[in-house]
Order: structure tokens, then C-alpha cells, then sequence
């Protein structure tokens, strides 16, 4: 499909995020309606979802169980006040995911994008250490490279320069490790690299800069995602988490993407044994159906707060949408399917078939790395001519017009991260797909 003038001033009023929005309005890449491991488009094509949606319909699209539930609740219960009261269903979905959470984090606060999570749990940071006395500790330590999302917050612990230079100094006190992503070292590895654990002990350099009892937390993603999918190297986390335990520094795993399934757990924090004192959710928990999101925390940081007069609130944050019965109802249903379809047994039993078929992309023109892991996998392209991003953005294109394939790029990085319902054919597909899409962008 492309506008002729009229239809490219019909798109105009929609400022599409994180979009080529004048490309998008001559050439636009729509979608109508979604059910499975598909997308249909207005004409009626069917298009192989590659990316989960932006790495959320774990469970696929359209899954009645979720539809119903979502049904129901707005029926019965369209909304309910967030702040000083709630709903029986809130507290179900508490339930659930605390004791589906790593370690001690038993209690949850509930917004409902990612990006409001990351938001929430700096906050709670600052807030934890401050209840207990050490109100210095105000400083954060991110990576390069990582996303968490768009909130002053998220923008200023992550690490993509293209999301920041625009905003001005963000967040002060702000300091980052460096990527653990090294070509050189690590090109073509299956999961977790040999190399990199040594770059956790930069840490200890950053924390000698401004003092340890400075710090109130670091800030990271198991996987970085939206970057374009880099595994951490093997030990590289647990290294993490042993220096932020021994100076009181709390540790904030961003598991926006990594949750749910995506790495064959329902969090990665599982796959590799590590307790983090804070960890944000979204996307996946509620299978992208109704925007929900969260941030789990240990005991020790919820107890903290429960001081002051009772009968006023203990924490002075909260969105209007916490908790909201549409979400919690998707989240719910979503919660079954995972246990029902036995969705982290089934990223398992796939990640080492998924990594195979993807592997078998290395010889096609221009591809300079591939990096799968669990059900995730990030594949770079040669840029084009020198622009960067070009060469993403007509794979992209050619993808969805040429070859009926939803894939997400980052840059020239096309990022897969399948629905885990996909099956052996399904992954064939979208890895021949990808072929003749990387062959038709060389
Ligand atoms: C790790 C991570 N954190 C935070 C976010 C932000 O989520 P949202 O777009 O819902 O604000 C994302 C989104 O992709 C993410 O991948």
C-alpha cells in the first residue's frame, strides 16, 4: 500500500512513536487485526509476527481465555479507584506473582508500562534508603546500551545515546558501566558469551569515584533488548549482584522484556540464580492485551516504608491506572495460559533449535553477528552505503511488504523474539523469511 496526497494527510494528525513518521506516511505498514502467530493486514495478507508485537504476546495473539477475561472485567468492573481502595483482583494477581518471584520479593506495586515501572522502582530506591537513614545514597548506576524506556528516569540510567541527546542533562548523578558487547570477542556466540565477566568489576572503579555509601542502585537488564538483543557474558550478572550485596547498593533488574517466558523462566533473574532487590515487569505479564506493569521488591524494602502516621499513605507515588481491572483481569488469564501451555518448558525445549535455524542466517550478505538466547536473538546487518539504520529500515520494509514478516529492527539490528507458542514451522518460516529478507536489504 502507498498514499497517493490525500491519503498521507489523513495519516498526518497521528505523531506515531519511535517512528519514521514521514517514510511511514508514504508507505504505511498497517495492521488490522492479529490472532495467533499472525498479524492480518487491511488487504487481508497474513504476516508472521517475529518480534512478539514490541516482545509481549508471549502467548500469542488473540488468546480467547484473555479475551474473555477481559470481557468480563469490563462489564462487570470498568474501573476502580487505585488510591485508597481496590479491587479483590488486585490482590489475586499480587499473590500470584510474588510467589512466582525470585527469592523474597513478596510484595508488588502495579503501573502499567515499563517505563513507569523503572520510574517506580528509582523512586523506591531512593525512598528505601532514605526510610533507614541513608538518605546520601542518591546517585544510579546504568549501563551503556540499555533501555528502560522513555521517563527521565529510564532515559538517564539507559544507555542509548539517540534517546537522550535531545533531552537535555535528564537525571544528574548518573554514571554507566560500559556494554558488555564486544564483536571482536563475542561474534557468533549461542547464549550467554565465554567472554566479558571481567567488565562487572568496572563496578568497583565507578563505586571508588564516588564512595559505595553514594550509591543507591544499579540499574540493568538481564538481556539488553531493545538495544538489539546482547546477552550478558556467563558470570557477568552474578558478579553484579555480589558487589552491589557487599556495599548495601540495591541491584534493579529490568526484566520489561526478559519476563515471562522469554528466556525459558518466568524471570531471568532464575536463569541466572541471582536475587535482585528490585525487579520491573510489563509487557509479557499481561500478554500485551491491556497495559500493565510492576515493579516486585524484597520484604526488606516494603517494611521499610511501613512507618509514619497510619492513617496517611506510606509512599507518596501511584498512578491512576495501578492495578486497573482490565489489566489485572488480562495479567490473570495471561498467568494461566504460562502454567497451562507450560510456556517456559516450551522456550526451553525451543532455544536450542531456535539458535540452530538462526545460526544458519551467518553466510547471507552483510550479516556481522548473530547472538541468540532463549527466546530471543539479535541479528546485525552490514550498514548501507555508511547510514545507519538504512539498511534496518528496508529490511524492515521489504519484510513486512515483500515477504509477510513482522520483524523489529534497532538501528540495523533486526531483533526476533517469537511468540513461545511458535512451533518447529513456524520458527522455519520465519527463519527463511528472514533469508530472502536480508538477501532483498543487501
Ligand atoms: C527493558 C525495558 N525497560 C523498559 C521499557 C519501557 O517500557 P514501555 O515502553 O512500556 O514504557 C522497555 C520497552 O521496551 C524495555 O525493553
Amino acid at each position: 500500500m502507498t498514499t497517493n496526497d490525500a491519503g498521507v494527510k489523513a495519516l498526518e494528525p497521528y505523531w506515531m512513536p519511535f517512528t519514521a513518521n514521514r517514510a511511514f506516511k508514504q508507505r504505511p505498514r498497517m495492521i488490522s487485526a492479529a490472532q495467533g502467530m499472525h498479524y492480518t493486514t487491511p488487504a487481508g495478507r497474513q504476516i508472521i509476527d517475529a518480534t512478539s508485537g514490541l516482545y509481549c504476546v508471549n502467548a500469542g495473539h488473540g488468546q480467547p481465555a484473555v479475551v474473555a477475561a477481559i470481557t468480563e472485567a469490563a462489564g462487570r468492573l470498568d474501573y476502580s479507584p487505585s488510591f485508597q481502595f481496590a479491587h479483590p483482583q488486585a490482590f489475586e494477581l499480587a499473590g500470584r506473582l510474588t510467589a512466582l518471584a525470585p527469592g523474597d520479593l513478596d510484595h508488588v506495586f502495579f503501573a502499567s508500562s515499563g517505563s513507569e515501572a523503572i520510574d517506580t522502582a528509582m523512586k523506591l530506591a531512593l525512598s528505601y534508603h532514605r526510610a533507614r537513614g541513608e538518605g546520601q545514597r542518591t546517585r544510579f548506576i546504568g549501563r551503556e546500551r540499555g533501555y528502560h524506556g522513555v521517563g527521565f528516569g529510564g532515559i538517564s540510567v539507559g544507555g542509548i545515546p539517540a534517546n537522550r541527546k535531545m533531552y537535555g542533562a535528564a537525571l544528574g548523578g548518573i554514571d554507566h558501566l560500559a556494554t558488555t558487547y564486544d564483536r571482536a570477542r563475542q561474534a557468533f556466540s549461542t547464549g550467554e558469551p565465554e567472554w566479558g565477566c571481567e567488565l562487572a568489576d568496572e563496578l568497583n572503579r565507578i563505586l571508588a569515584l564516588h564512595d559505595p555509601s553514594n550509591i543507591a542502585a544499579v540499574v540493568i537488564e538481564p538481556v539488553a533488548g531493545s538495544t538489539g538483543c546482547i546477552p550478558p557474558p556467563k558470570g557477568y550478572l552474578e558478579r553484579i549482584r555480589e558487589i552491589t550485596a557487599a556495599h548495601g547498593i540495591l541491584l534493579i533488574l529490568d526484566e520489561v522484556i526478559t519476563a515471562f517466558g522469554r528466556l525459558g523462566h518466568t524471570f531471568a533473574a532464575d536463569r541466572y540464580g541471582i536475587v535482585p532487590d528490585l525487579v520491573t515487569f510489563a509487557k509479557g505479564v499481561s500478554n500485551g492485551a491491556v497495559p500493565l506493569s510492576g515493579v516486585l521488591v524484597r520484604k526488606g524494602i516494603y517494611d521499610a516504608h511501613m512507618v509514619g502516621p497510619e492513617h496517611l499513605p506510606e509512599l507518596f507515588h501511584g498512578y491512576t491506572y495501578s492495578a486497573h481491572p482490565l489489566a489485572v483481569a488480562a495479567a490473570l488469564a495471561t498467568l494461566d495460559l504460562h502454567r497451562d501451555l507450560g510456556l517456559n518448558d516450551r522456550a526451553v525445549a525451543l532455544e536450542a533449535p531456535f539458535a540452530e535455524l538462526l545460526m544458519s542466517l551467518r553466510n547471507e550478505p552483510g550479516v556481522l553477528d548473530i547472538r541468540p538466547v532463549g527466546l530471543m536473538c539479535g541479528i546485525d546487518l552490514a550498514a548501507k552505503g555508511g547510514a545507519f539504520g538504512k539498511r534496518g529500515y528496508e529490511a524492515m520494509e521489504r519484510a513486512y511488504h515483500d515477504h509477510d514478516l513482522y520483524v523489529r529492527i534497532a538501528g540495523d539490528t533486526m531483533v526476533i523474539a517469537p511468540p513461545l507458542v511458535a512451533t518447529g514451522d513456524d520458527l522455519a518460516e520465519i527463519r527463511d523469511k528472514l533469508a530472502v529478507t536480508i538477501r532483498a536489504s543487501a
